[in-house]
């Protein structure tokens, strides 16, 4: 297999078809992490507005390190999985006190950095020859070399890093990693595959073979797990009272509703509302309650309680409560 000759039709096809992205303007690190992370959950169009709006915010990391953590997640509200955001704070406080490392290894000893984003921000920001794998680039990856790998077990996963380091050995990184992501995110799809606009397309493997709908393999999907969770819901003066939450699998640490939850073989018949997080299917059964005599409860302002915990499900919550 001819890497080196894959390596220079990849970087010659990203530098022409590039898409003008606002983390590609320049090589700032702190902006780079920032729209990696973001990256993770959810598409380019739709990280795009949130990522200047972060940016206005918090412009550099120094800003990001010294903003209350409230504000940091009011910043983030929308985007889901507030843990990144948590972490994101935390490694920006080491971070503008000690400035960025430069190599994939000394990122991922900091809060929030896999191997992902530590091999992203290695590369893109300081041109470490370190490969990237996240769903793009697997997916590229093994219809071009025709692989049916269990991408998911850490043996597919580290025959695919290896092929991915190989490409970025031969320089260029930041155009290899970013161009296999534009190669997954614009041309090789999991759905209406491009294949003519592909750099790789006479050498493709599973082109040829016909295999291109059926790499990479599908990952045996995860049951969902049934939870009951009974929120008492304590309205006062325009406050309600929450807890630090530590008896719900779901939004573990964050404030929410006191209550109890238990985990259910099958879904209730009788419920209020519906939410998933993750693998949580969360069936709710509100209890109103007129004094909150629990443990240590906090009391929110209700204007203040998307600051607090910008999760949708206790916005749901309130909702079902008001109406
Ligand atoms: N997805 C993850 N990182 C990306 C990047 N740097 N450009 C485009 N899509 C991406």
């Amino acid at each position: 297999m001819d890497y080196q000759r894959d390596q220079k039709q990849l970087i010659q096809w990203y530098k022409k078809n590039r898409r003008a992205l606002p983390w590609r303007e320049n090589k700032d690190p702190y902006r780079i992490w920032l729209s990696e992370v973001m990256l993770q959950q959810t598409t380019v169009v739709a990280v795009i507005p949130y990522f200047e709006k972060f940016l206005k915010n918090f412009p550099t990391v120094q800003d990001l390190a010294s903003a209350p953590e409230h504000d940091v997640l009011e910043s983030w509200a929308g985007l889901g999985y507030y843990s990144r955001a948590r972490n994101l704070h935390k490694a920006a406080k080491a971070l503008a006190e000690n400035g960025f490392p430069k190599t994939a290894a000394e990122l991922l000893e900091l809060p929030g950095f896999g191997p992902y984003t530590s091999r992203a921000v290695a590369s893109i920001a300081f041109g470490e020859k370190v490969g990237v794998l996240d769903g793009n680039v697997i997916r590229v990856l093994s219809r071009r070399y025709g692989l049916k790998l269990e991408w998911w077990n850490n043996k597919g996963r580290q025959q695919l890093q290896e092929i991915s380091d190989t490409l970025s050995s031969f320089g260029s990184s930041d155009s290899v990693n970013q161009g296999l992501m534009e190669l997954g995110a614009t041309v090789c799809t999991p759905q209406k595959v491009m294949c003519l606009m592909c750099p790789w397309s006479t050498d493709c493997v599973s082109r040829e073979k016909n295999l291109v709908e059926k790499l990479p393999l599908k990952k045996p999907r995860k049951q969902s797990e049934v939870w009951v969770w009974k929120p008492v819901v304590t309205i006062k003066n325009g406050k309600v009272a929450l807890v630090s939450n530590d008896y719900a699998p779901f939004l573990k640490g964050q404030m929410i509703f006191p209550g109890t939850i238990s985990q259910n073989e099958d879904k209730p018949k009788d419920y209020d509302a519906k939410h998933n997080i993750t693998h949580h299917d969360i069936f709710i059964k509100i209890a109103h309650k007129k004094t909150a005599s629990d443990r240590n409860v906090e009391w929110v302002e209700l204007k203040n309680l998307k600051k607090v915990n910008p999760s949708s499900l206790l916005q749901k919550v309130l909702h079902k409560v008001e109406t």
